[in-house]
């Protein structure tokens, strides 16, 4: 947000846009919430938008694009090979990052499967500050392994650490030593980290990473997906870069990195994807797998009226106003449950508040599923859909045990620029509310259980009529309140 302060002194989340153009949302009675999720396997994937109040899933897809963007897309330039659109955006892309290539691809995992394809051997490891489920999914796919690295302070729930989304330089040091690096496939940063709460990454501690991965020669690919948010924290939580240009500390970043890739779902509020490099023979080798997988080199697999929004998008991002639109709200979301005692993590980070559910149901054993539990219970008392983040996120072992997650987290993201003020004091009220009555959650177990990412489409059922209770209970306290 721009400088602006209230008389009051309250910090309050000021929305640096006007909406012109809305879309109705339907808040079901208690009652019919508990059955939507009932069907919907209390798997929030599965439930249909039409029953949802704030759809809180994910930032993924669904923000609110400009007036700018729009335009954009009306002046597309629709062909197979050689469209001007895609000129337009390489043009745009090459302006902000500085870097020689671009390949599109269809989304972000679409980059993944091929950077994972042309750089991951069987048997090699990934060294990251901290996995995505897609990301892992496709490196273990091609036969390797991903070895997590963030810093102790990351897996802390309460913190006044400001990038919590940082490598441990030792660790970095010690798996180089310990796995030789011709095994490492390549180290991966990811910006904003998602998994953990949406924290970011200091530029100090990419600085040094990514001086090592050179010094030992080896490849260093970030995932600028939650580029934005990470920006944002830099600017506002780093002195160095308190007046840097935006676009200046962009560069700074692509620059550290010998591949970039992002989900234009996310970074540039648009869909679709992309991979940048300067190196050629990486490059040359990626281009074979675009062609095969995504389609030919100037769509990728995306609308040619998406990549125009993109290319808009992407310089949008590049405005301070722009990017701090979600942060400052899940700032607001994130004090208003403290202030109720909810426990989340801190400090705020990007992409949406999270609340841990390990403290939230500590009475719910991890092999129960405590954070989907807290997902599902917040759609019946709200209409609310969020996601789980913990083990029902993981994969289980080969021998098929649980993997157990670091942490346990009910993300309540935040489509940019979608929801507001209002909307986020309703999700607190009845966040607190939930809070009061948790001793109601109960577990989940699972009825149809899928091998690989089974988040997005295992069903599961209570453990016990906890579900009924709580609607019950809601119902009492609320009287004839929807
Ligand atoms: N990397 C990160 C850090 C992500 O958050 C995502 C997607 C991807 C890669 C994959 O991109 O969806 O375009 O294929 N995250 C979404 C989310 C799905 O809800 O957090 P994609």
């Amino acid at each position: 947000m721009s400088n602006v302060k209230f008389m009051s002194g309250e910090n309050v989340p000021l929305e640096m846009h006007k909406v012109r153009m809305v879309q109705k949302v339907n808040l079901l009675p208690v009652e019919e919430r508990l059955k939507c999720i009932e069907e919907a396997g209390f798997n929030t994937f599965l439930l249909h938008n039409r029953d949802i109040f704030m759809d809180m899933l994910t930032d993924s897809g669904v923000n609110a694009m400009s007036q700018e963007q729009y335009a954009a897309m009306m002046q597309a330039d629709d062909s197979y090979a050689g469209s001007e659109t895609f000129y337009r955006l390489e043009a745009v892309l090459k302006d902000i990052f500085g870097m020689e290539y671009f390949l599109p691809a269809h989304q972000g995992r679409a980059c993944e499967n091929i950077i994972s394809q042309s750089l991951v051997n069987p048997g090699q490891v990934v060294v990251m500050n901290y996995h995505f489920t897609t990301s892992k999914a496709h490196i273990t796919v091609n036969g390797g392994s991903v070895e997590e690295i963030i810093r102790d302070e990351g897996f802390k729930i309460s913190s006044n650490d400001p990038f919590k989304g940082d490598i441990d330089i030792d660790k970095l040091k010690e798996s180089i030593a310990r796995n030789g690096k011709e095994n490492i496939a390549f180290v991966r940063v990811e910006a904003g980290t998602n998994l953990i709460g949406g924290q970011p990454v200091s530029m100090e501690n990419l600085r040094e990473v990514s001086k090592i991965c050179r010094d030992e020669g080896i490849l260093l690919v970030y995932d600028g997906s939650l580029l934005g948010d990470n920006l944002y924290f830099i600017k506002v939580r780093d002195d160095e870069y308190r007046d840097v240009d935006i676009k200046a500390i962009t560069r700074e970043i692509a620059s550290l990195t010998d591949v970039f890739y992002f989900s234009a779902r996310k970074l540039g509020s648009a869909r679709g994807g992309g991979i940048l490099t300067s190196n050629r023979e990486l490059y040359m080798k990626m281009r074979e797998l675009i062609t095969l997988y995504e389609g030919f080199l100037t769509y990728g697999g995306m609308s040619v009226r998406e990549m125009e929004a993109l290319a808009v998008g992407l310089e949008e991002t590049m405005d301070f106003d722009v990017i701090s639109q979600t942060p400052i709200m899940v700032e607001a979301l994130c004090n208003e449950l403290l202030a109720s005692g909810v426990p989340v993590v801190t400090p705020p980070g990007g992409l949406g508040c999270h609340v841990d559910a390990m403290q939230f149901c500590s009475h719910v054993p991890q092999a129960q599923y405590p954070a989907g539990a807290l997902a599902a219970a917040l759609f019946i008392v709200s209409g609310v859909r969020c996601m789980e983040r913990g083990t029902l996120s993981e994969q289980r072992n080969d021998d098929g045990t649980e993997r157990y997650a670091d942490m346990e987290l009910a993300r309540i993201a935040f489509p940019r620029r979608v929801f507001t003020l209002s909307q986020v004091k309703y999700t607190a009220d009845r966040l607190a509310w939930l809070y009061k009555n948790r001793e109601i959650i109960g577990g989940l177990e699972f009825v149809d259980e899928p091998k690989m990412l089974r988040f997005f489409f295992g069903r599961l059922k209570a453990i016990g009529d906890w579900p009924e209770r709580l609607a019950a209970k809601f119902r009492e306290d609320f009287g004839d309140s929807l």
